[in-house]
């Protein structure tokens, strides 16, 4: 377990975490577990990179090649349980998940209408969190 010191002063943790004063709208999650790699989520993840860079939309760093005040945060993740349907790709505040994301033209789909647009692609949303209660469980 790890010693370091637990930060209480928020104007602090501000500083040390930058991200924290920018404006973010979504943050979007690429799998990056065994299947999805299988399935090219390294390719997925340069495509939403190229994508949310060249329109300064991708929160980071300057040096390398964000924006400080970028609104979108792209980060890989584990897998979730969609690895045969992979690439999965999940974007938040909205709960939805992707599937099948596999070209170049489906991230460039998902950034202009879904992270620009608001919309969401349905030829591709295969669910959105909180999962929505089923018939069956209304019976009870
Ligand atoms: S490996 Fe991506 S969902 Fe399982």
């Amino acid at each position: 377990v790890g010693k370091a010191e637990f930060i209480e002063d928020k104007e602090r943790l501000r500083r040390l975490a930058p991200l924290l004063d920018a404006p973010v709208k979504r943050h979007v999650f690429v799998c990056n577990g065994k299947s999805c790699a299988a399935f090219g989520s390294a390719e997925v993840k340069a495509a939403f990179a190229a994508e949310l860079e060249q329109r300064n939309l991708r929160q980071g760093k300057e040096s390398k090649g964000r924006n400080p005040r970028g609104e979108i945060v792209l980060t890989d993740c584990g897998s979730i349980g969609l690895c045969t349907i992979g690439v999965a790709v999940m974007v938040y505040p909205e709960g939805t998940w992707y599937a099948q994301v596999r070209t170049a033209e489906d991230v460039k789909e998902i950034v202009e209408t879904h992270l620009i647009g608001g919309e969401t692609i349905e030829r591709l949303a295969v669910t959105q969190i909180p999962i929505p209660e089923t018939a069956e469980t209304e019976l009870e």
